[in-house]
């Protein structure tokens, strides 16, 4: 069959695609260690499936408004105010089919052929995939590691055009879990207020952060673009909600309005009954979630000092989100039972088949001869994991 043109520009997610390999590998038997999973490993916290379950209970289950419930909407305005200090009304809301449905919807009521979009590379798999789909052109400013992976604002500065329609932050990041400083960030924004462009704030592992100091985004450091900033959240990394799709987008309101239309003739709202639970997410209990952060925090220790113990690779210590992205570019290039590490799917690839080891390959986050693990896994399967990798790393010649 003849498919739509559009198709061709974009890639399967590989996070998603080697996850479906080690699971099909993990039901034939085999004891598969995965570090591919973007998601918490903890149990969703039980004031919120109790509110699933009494909202299902009270037959709770007919279509809701595209955008959200009022209750849902207004918790979340409320918390915006509270806990990022951001002034919202209701009708810049919109709830989504989690936050990835509030970006691919950000961009399909946005942009126009042609469009650009600033991505910082190393970047989330989606975000150019997505702005194609919206017939739109992703346009890089690549980072460092050695630079913590800032962006550097005369980078951003040489990216900007008459086309460019928006420019997306995610930190924490995925895949490199690095946080944007504060003043970095103010630098930042210097270069962006003399560009009326949409900036696209992606929060979503706001509260999977390990340095002191609260969470702290663009338009907390630079509050006069904040009518111009679109933030991007969710439920699905703060309250371990990822199969319960739940996100939202707060900003203009005539984007948002757009937003909404595109949602309006696609899948329409959220699931009802989840949208009870994420209403009691917002006012519930917060020390399940502080757990689990905590966790996290003692975590990403355990799996980057033992990263760091094995010749030839070397790892940041992230100071968000769960993953750890080590530089193994020193690998590049050597081989494995004859065969030559081209790069690192072909890492990716050895160590699935042969150590039992799910990572994700750098490459398609725009960052070639590293590896993104998740530490959202449990202490003994880190400590399996570094062993595995140290046991490949000794056979490579
Ligand atoms: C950077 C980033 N943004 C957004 C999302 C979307 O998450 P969800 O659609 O589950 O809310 C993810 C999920 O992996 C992510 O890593």
């Amino acid at each position: 069959m003849q498919l739509a043109k559009r198709l061709k520009s974009v890639k399967p997610s590989p996070t998603l695609s080697l996850n479906a390999k080690a699971r099909a590998l993990a039901a034939k038997g085999a004891d598969v260690l995965s570090f591919a999973a973007g998601e918490p490993d903890f149990d969703t916290p039980a004031h919120i499936k109790d509110a699933i379950k009494a909202a299902l209970d009270s037959g709770f289950t007919k279509y809701t408004a595209t955008g959200g419930i009022p209750e849902l909407k207004t918790g979340i305005v409320e918390k915006l105010e509270r806990e990022n200090k951001l002034s919202f009304t209701p009708e810049q809301i919109v709830v989504t089919v989690g936050g990835k449905q509030a970006i691919y919807n950000c961009f399909q009521a946005l942009l126009s052929p042609g469009d650009e979009v600033v991505i910082f590379s190393p970047y989330w798999v989606s975000y150019p995939d997505m702005v194609r789909l919206a017939d739109g052109e992703p346009k890089f400013v690549e980072t460092q590691s050695a630079d913590n992976w800032t962006p550097d604002p005369k980078e951003l500065k040489k990216v900007l055009s008459p086309r460019t329609r928006a420019v997306i932050f995610n930190s924490p990041s995925n895949p490199t879990g690095a946080v944007i400083s504060r003043k970095a960030l103010e630098a930042l924004a210097d270069v962006l207020r003399d560009h009326d462009c949409l900036i696209i704030t992606d929060d979503i592992y706001e509260r999977l952060l390990y340095l002191d100091g609260p969470f702290f985004n663009i338009a907390n450091v630079a509050p006069d673009l904040a009518p111009r900033t679109l933030v991007i959240n969710g439920f699905s990394k703060a309250f371990s909600m990822t199969g319960l799709r739940l996100g939202y987008a707060a900003g203009p309101k005539d984007l948002i309005a757009g937003m909404q239309m595109v949602q309006d003739q696609s899948t329409s709202n959220a699931t009802s009954v989840i949208q009870k639970g994420a209403v009691a997410a917002l006012k519930g209990p917060t020390a399940p979630i502080d757990e689990m952060v905590k966790a996290f925090a003692r975590r990403r220790h355990l799996m980057t000092d033992g990263l760091n113990k094995i010749p030839g690779v070397k790892c940041r210590l992230p100071d968000g989100a769960f993953y750890c992205f080590p530089d193994l570019s020193e690998l590049i290039g050597k081989s494995y039972k004859g065969v030559g590490i081209s790069g690192s799917m072909k890492l990716s690839e050895i160590l699935l088949d042969d150590f039992l080891v799910a990572a994700v390959p750098g490459e398609p986050f725009g960052a070639e001869g590293f590896l993104r693990l998740s530490f959202a896994t449990s202490d003994a399967n880190i400590e399996k994991g570094l062993a595995r990798l140290a046991d490949f790393v000794s056979k490579l010649s």
